[in-house]
């Protein structure tokens, strides 16, 4: 299959309405778009992600009136949360209209959905003229895209196209979206992301987060599996100075290398702050593949606002 590239959100946006696969920039990651109200073209998401057919899809929205296709009620919680970060890197679960397909949601009776604060994934969405089930646009198992090169690496010639962003390359936040379950008695994050657990409790006190144990049965599937790994191994180091320098090893964090002022590994990367961390830390477990990196000696950052997302997708990167 060839994989078209276009900046043309009509062009993109025609693929998904004839039941084609089109990948897109959102201020997280990329997703790979689907119709969600077309079964076939649901299938093939699952086929080229190598993706399990347990782990339900978010649906993303072009406007929230949307939202009333895909679920069957909209609890209080939901709309304080709707009406405070949406559009943004926030998902809801809520529960599923009758309508959507168990592929969608893996069988579950809840249904995630999401409306993307960028300006291209609304003008994509918009056009699409219909809700888009879109998970990240990675091979499963592999760090979420956050450039289009990134998508294209792993899903080019699998799927039909890849919307390019107008300028600039790189998604603004780098990691994904946080899942808010919106079904119980107080609001459960399911996954950290960019919407922050104190932002949410602003919005709803008593919002609450579970650390996962990976021994338990996850209440979101798709936290059960191996994710955001690059293929070389993942160390978390307190400090900087516990990286180990060798032309085979690389280095991320927010401090900087005290020996040989970094020349000493294939790759360092010293961030600013910690949402630059976020923003870059998928892109360069990438690079480090690319180059054939041994070892990554990722620096740990305190577990509080985006750092508590970035913590979350470092140890998940780190787990053997
Ligand atoms: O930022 C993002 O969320 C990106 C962009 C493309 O929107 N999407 C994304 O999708 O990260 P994906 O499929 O890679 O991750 C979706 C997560 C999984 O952990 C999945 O299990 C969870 O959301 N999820 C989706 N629907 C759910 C549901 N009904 N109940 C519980 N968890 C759900
Ligand atoms: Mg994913």
């Amino acid at each position: 299959m060839k994989t078209i590239l276009t900046k043309s959100a009509a062009e993109a946006a025609k693929f998904i309405r004839d039941g084609k696969l089109a990948a897109f920039p959102t201020e997280t990651v990329y997703g790979l778009g689907a119709d969600i109200f077309n079964e076939a073209a649901l299938e093939k998401i699952f086929q080229a992600k190598g993706r399990p057919s347990d782990n339900p899809l978010i649906v993303h929205l072009g406007n929230i009136e949307q939202i009333e296709q895909l679920v069957s009620a909209i609890t209080p919680i939901a709309e304080k949360f709707i009406e405070k970060f949406f559009p943004g890197p926030l998902t809801l679960v809520l529960p599923k209209a009758k309508e959507i397909s168990p592929l969608a949601t893996a069988g579950l009776n809840t249904i995630g959905v999401r409306m993307p604060g960028s300006h291209m994934a609304l003008e994509f969405l918009r056009l699409c003229e219909t809700p888009v089930a879109a998970p990240s646009a990675n091979l499963s198992g592999r760090p979420s895209p956050t450039t289009w090169q990134a998508v294209f690496e792993d899903l080019g010639g699998r799927i039909d196209c890849i919307l390019q962003p107008l300028k600039g390359g790189e998604t603004e936040v780098g990691l994904e979206s946080t899942v808010v379950d919106c079904t119980g008695d107080a609001p459960l994050v399911l996954r950290s992301g960019a919407v922050t657990l104190e932002e949410l409790q602003r919005a709803v006190p008593g919002t609450r987060y579970v650390e996962i144990d990976l021994t338990e049965t996850p209440k979101s599937p798709g936290l059960k599996h191996k994710h955001y790994s690059p293929r070389a191994e993942v160390v978390l180091i307190d400090d900087v100075s516990q990286a180990e320098a060798s032309l085979k090893n690389a280095c991320i964090g927010l401090s900087v290398v005290p020996t040989v002022s970094g020349d000493g590994f294939g790759l360092v990367k010293i961030c600013q702050t910690v949402p630059e961390y976020a923003h870059s830390v998928f892109e360069f477990f990438r690079e480090c593949d690319r180059r054939e990196i041994a070892t990554i000696f990722c620096e740990k950052v305190a577990a509080e606002g985006l750092g508590l997302a970035l913590m979350d997708r470092l140890q998940r990167a780190a787990q053997k």
